[in-house]
């Protein structure tokens, strides 16, 4: 590999590149900078990083870039733009921005076809919350890549979760935790507004939901586990109990006279579980039902 100027380029400031490129001044790590807009680099330059003029001279000053821009489309834009082709060969470059598995698969062959190496990652945190040793951050690639690169992202990320050499994969857990996080979401303004028709303090029940979520955290990995299992014999929460709890949820909304679509979402599948036999198994039985349903789509 041909000398380079500095330990890490750092491609796209927004508040999480910039964030980035902090934590690696911080760590004592030589970088430099490519932004659209360039002035957004002049308060890391005063601190010491280094500015290049075009995305090919940024990437071919570091053994290591790390992409964090808005999306793919302004990646392939930036690794597409003129000269960065040929400095490709013998760089390791990790887009750390939130993209689609295909995304990650057209970023991977256009690198890996231009002699680079390529890691794809998720950042699942703030950037207030990263370079913490429990800031998370999944990443999918090959394994020899991946321990190359691994001191420099355990600098931003404490908790670093390799998935395995598909490249697709950080994507992939990324929708995975994002269904989790608004599924969650929806759940939770549904809880509002049970509280707000009550008279009950939002404020309260959030405080609330923050002391339950480390338990009903630890519930959802045996969840996952037992859904992996494929053995739905009852280990913790019979599927039973849930059915008369979400129906009572959906009664009481639908007598305050609030949104039910949620509670009638999740009480239609209990019900069909039921219908099904599966009340005396786990409640993890109930991925079944959305299994069905995909094997056979109801029509409208
Ligand atoms: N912020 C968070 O909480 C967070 C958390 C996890 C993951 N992420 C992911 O991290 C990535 C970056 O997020 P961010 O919060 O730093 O800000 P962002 O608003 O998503 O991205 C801003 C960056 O993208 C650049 N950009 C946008 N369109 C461009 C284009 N067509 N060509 C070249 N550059 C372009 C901007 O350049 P200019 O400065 O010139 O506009 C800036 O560098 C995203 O994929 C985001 O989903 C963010």
């Amino acid at each position: 590999m041909e000398t380079t100027m500095t330990d890490v380029t750092i491609v796209g400031l927004g508040p999480m590149g910039v964030t980035l490129a902090e934590l690696m001044l911080r760590a004592g790590k030589s970088v430099t900078l490519w932004n659209r807009s360039a002035g957004k680099a002049a308060p890391l330059v005063a601190r010491g990083a280094m500015l290049a003029q075009t995305p090919a001279e940024a990437i071919s000053a570091s053994p290591v870039s790390l992409i964090i821009l808005f999306d793919y489309a302004a990646a392939d834009a930036v690794l597409k733009s003129a000269g960065v082709a040929k400095v490709l060969r013998g760089r390791l470059l990790a887009n750390l921005g939130t993209g689609s598995p295909e995304d990650a698969k057209a970023a991977a062959a256009y690198i890996e076809g231009n002699a680079g190496q390529y890691l794809d990652g998720a950042i699942q945190a703030a950037p207030s919350q990263m370079g913490q040793a429990d800031t998370p951050i999944l990443i999918g690639g090959k394994q020899a890549v991946f321990d190359e690169a691994q001191p420099l992202l355990k600098i931003l990320g404490g908790k670093l979760v390799y998935l395995g050499d598909r490249i697709e994969a950080a994507a992939v857990m990324d929708l995975s935790t994002l269904s989790y996080v608004y599924g969650a979401y929806a759940g939770f303004l549904h809880g509002v507004r049970v509280a707000e028709a009550s008279g009950i303090s939002v404020e309260r029940f959030g405080a609330i939901v923050n002391d339950i979520s480390p338990s009903f955290g630890a519930f959802f990995q045996h969840q996952g586990a037992v859904i992996q299992s494929g053995d739905f014999a009852i280990t913790e929460s019979p599927l039973r109990i849930s059915i008369p709890a979400v129906d009572r949820i959906l009664r009481v909304s639908e007598r305050l006279g609030i949104n039910t679509e949620l509670p009638a979402l999740v009480n239609g599948w209990l019900q069909e579980a039921k219908t099904a036999g599966l009340a005396d198994q786990e409640l993890a039985a109930l991925i079944k039902v959305l299994r069905d349903r995909e094997r056979q789509p109801v029509l409208a």
